[in-house]
C-alpha cells in the first residue's frame, strides 16, 4: 500500500491545499473534516483530480470522534505513516487585558489539547508505520523568540490566547519528539506563514500553495529531524 497521511480541517484552506499536494505525491489522504458535508465536497474535489481520498469525520476537541477515526483508519489501513494536525481557531485577537478565560479556554482546546488528543489515539497506527512524521502546524506568533524581537514582523501582534497556544503547541512538538524518537516517529511544527484564508478574514500575503510547502516537505522527509520548528525558509526560534 502506498503511505498514508491524516490531516486535521482539511475541508479547506491550508489543510485542503496540504491534501492536494501530498494526494499528488501519491498519499493516501485521509481528508479530517467536523463538518461531514464540507468534508464530501473536498473529497470529491480530490477525487476529481485523480488523488486517493477519503473522507475521514473528526472533531478534534471530541474524544469520541477521534477515538472513532483511529479506530476506522486501523481498520482499513492498519498504519499511519503521516499525522498533520493543522485544525486550528485564532479566537479573539483583542487586547489581552479584554480576552475572556473561556475564549482562551477553547483556543487551548483545538489549538493545544487537540493535537495531543489526536497523537495520543493515533499513536499504535503511528507506530505500526515504523517511519512516521507528524506536523504541528503552529506559527511564528507562538515563537517566543520572534514575540520579542523588535525587528519581527510580528513584534506588534499580542494575542494572548492564540500566541501562546502556539507556543504551547510547539512545547507539544519538543515532548513528543523525545519521547518517540525510539518508535522511529518524528514530531516537528511548521509555520506556514501569514496567509490568506478565512482564518485572518484573507488578509494574509502568502497563498495557500506557499503556505503548504513546509507542511508537505515535513511530512514527506524520510529523515532528518525531530523536534524543529521550520518555515520554508529557515529553523525559526522557540
Ligand atoms: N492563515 C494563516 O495566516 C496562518 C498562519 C500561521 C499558522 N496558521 C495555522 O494553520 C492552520 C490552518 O489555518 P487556516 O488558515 O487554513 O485556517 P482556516 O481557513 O480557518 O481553516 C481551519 C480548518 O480547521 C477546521 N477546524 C476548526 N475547528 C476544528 C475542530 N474543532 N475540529 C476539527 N477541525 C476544525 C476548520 O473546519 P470548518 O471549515 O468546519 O470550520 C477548517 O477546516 C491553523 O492551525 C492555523 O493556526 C495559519
Amino acid at each position: 500500500m502506498s503511505k498514508n497521511v491524516l490531516i486535521t480541517g482539511a475541508n479547506k484552506s491550508i489543510g485542503f491545499e496540504t491534501a492536494r499536494q501530498l494526494g499528488e505525491l501519491g498519499y493516501r489522504v485521509w481528508l479530517g473534516a467536523r463538518d461531514a458535508g464540507r468534508g464530501e465536497t473536498a473529497v470529491a474535489t480530490l477525487r476529481k483530480l485523480g488523488h486517493d481520498a477519503r473522507l475521514i469525520e473528526i472533531s478534534v476537541e471530541n474524544d469520541s470522534s477521534v477515538q472513532a477515526a483511529a479506530e476506522r483508519v486501523g481498520q482499513e489501513d492498519g498504519k499511519l505513516d503521516a499525522l498533520v494536525n493543522n485544525a486550528g481557531i485564532p479566537g479573539a485577537f483583542i487586547d489581552p487585558a479584554d480576552q475572556t478565560v473561556d475564549d482562551i479556554r477553547q483556543v487551548y482546546e483545538i489549538n493545544v489539547f487537540g493535537p495531543i488528543r489526536v497523537i495520543q489515539a493515533f499513536l499504535p497506527l503511528l507506530k505500526a508505520s515504523g517511519a512516521a512524521n507528524v506536523v504541528n502546524v503552529s506559527s511564528e506568533l507562538g515563537s517566543l523568540g520572534s514575540l520579542t524581537d523588535p525587528g519581527s514582523e510580528f513584534y506588534g501582534v499580542n494575542s494572548l490566547g492564540y500566541n501562546s497556544s502556539k507556543t504551547a503547541l510547539n512545547a507539544v512538538t519538543v515532548s513528543f519528539s523525545k519521547a518517540l524518537a525510539s518508535s522511529g516517529i518524528r514530531v516537528n511544527s511548521a509555520d506556514p506563514g501569514y496567509t490568506k484564508t478565512d482564518f485572518n478574514g484573507n488578509t494574509g500575503y502568502k497563498t495557500v500553495e506557499q503556505a503548504a510547502k513546509v507542511i508537505v516537505q515535513l511530512v514527506n522527509a524520510t529523515e532528518g529531524e525531530t523536534g524543529s520548528f521550520m518555515n520554508d525558509q529557515r529553523r525559526l526560534p522557540w
